[in-house]
């Protein structure tokens, strides 16, 4: 039976081996999928051993997310253009392929939740430049949105992001991130900020149309202060739970031979 996990540190929180546990048992397939807590030093000895070992890939989590890049045979261009793979498919011929779902899940996620979303009709405000807000911003980019605004606390790391993403991405002030919102289309929370023990996202909301679709990578609370609010505007709003077992799909199919279907069962496997 093919073996995969997940690869991380720590990783004992980890929603993905319930996930893909729970798949393999809805669809009736052999396989093990579990988790593998991986010190940073010894992440290449176990990368060149897991294939020997039965393993056909891994899903990569923090800290490792950077470095498999450094690791793989072959990178996407999509991993290689956010910088990180969560996704490593270990080849026959013992070659490592790194890939970066996350993206995809999100579009996935939203495509799912609100299919008449539209994102190309007009801009898209993202909020926080952080590992995880690279990936929502390649993704944006690439579903052709043509105007992709972004403001970070850091603006650094936003001017970064409009530095390798082009001029489709527009940085805002910190401070004027609730003019950001003005004739969005789509709003991101891609900030910690929300989360469970951590202060709320606080951004003045008075701009946001209520036609817009507003998410948040924050899944714990599922309706974080920031979604409520803005659902209280009239926006639609969806969780970031989705875009968590979304961007799972394309690994187990590799893996496993069968694509999953995310619903509402899905989601209560893994809450
Ligand atoms: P991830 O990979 O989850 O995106 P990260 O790279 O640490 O994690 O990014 C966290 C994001 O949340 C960043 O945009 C961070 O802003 P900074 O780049 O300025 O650190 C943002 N963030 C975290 N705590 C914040 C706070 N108290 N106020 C504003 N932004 C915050």
């Amino acid at each position: 039976a093919p073996l995969a996990g997940v690869i991380g540190m720590p990783i004992a929180h980890s929603r993905s081996p319930r996930l893909h546990g729970h798949w393999l048992a809805r669809y009736n397939l052999p396989g093990h999928y579990v988790p593998l807590p991986v010190q940073p030093e010894h992440l290449a000895e176990v990368l060149r051993i897991l294939p020997r070992a039965g393993f056909v890939g891994v899903n990569v989590t923090i800290p490792h997310k950077e470095a498999v890049l450094t690791l793989a045979d072959t990178v996407t261009d999509r991993a290689a253009l956010i910088g990180a793979a969560n996704t490593l498919i270990f080849r026959p011929d013992g070659k490592i392929h790194a890939d970066n779902t996350d993206g995809y899940g999100f579009i996935a996620n939203l495509r799912q939740a609100a299919p008449d979303w539209q994102p190309d009709t007009a801009p898209a405000a993202v909020i926080g430049a952080g590992g995880a807000a690279r990936a929502v911003v390649a993704s944006l980019l690439e579903t052709g949105v043509r105007e992709l605004r972004i403001a970070n606390r850091t603006r650094l790391r936003a001017e970064q992001i409009k530095a390798e993403f082009g001029a489709r991405v527009v940085v805002y002030e910190w401070a004027q991130v609730g003019n950001m919102l003005e004739g969005a289309a789509t709003v991101v929370n891609a900030t910690s900020l929300g989360m469970e023990g951590k202060q709320p996202l606080r951004v003045p909301l008075d701009a946001l149309l209520p036609g817009a679709l507003v998410t948040d990578l924050v899944y714990t609370p599922l309706m974080t202060p920031f979604l409520v609010e803005a659902q209280a505007r009239g926006c639609r709003v969806v969780d970031g739970l989705g875009m968590l077992l979304h961007q799972a799909a394309p690994g187990f199919e590799r893996w496993f031979g069968h694509r999953p279907e995310v619903d509402d069962e899905t989601r209560r496997i893994v809450l």
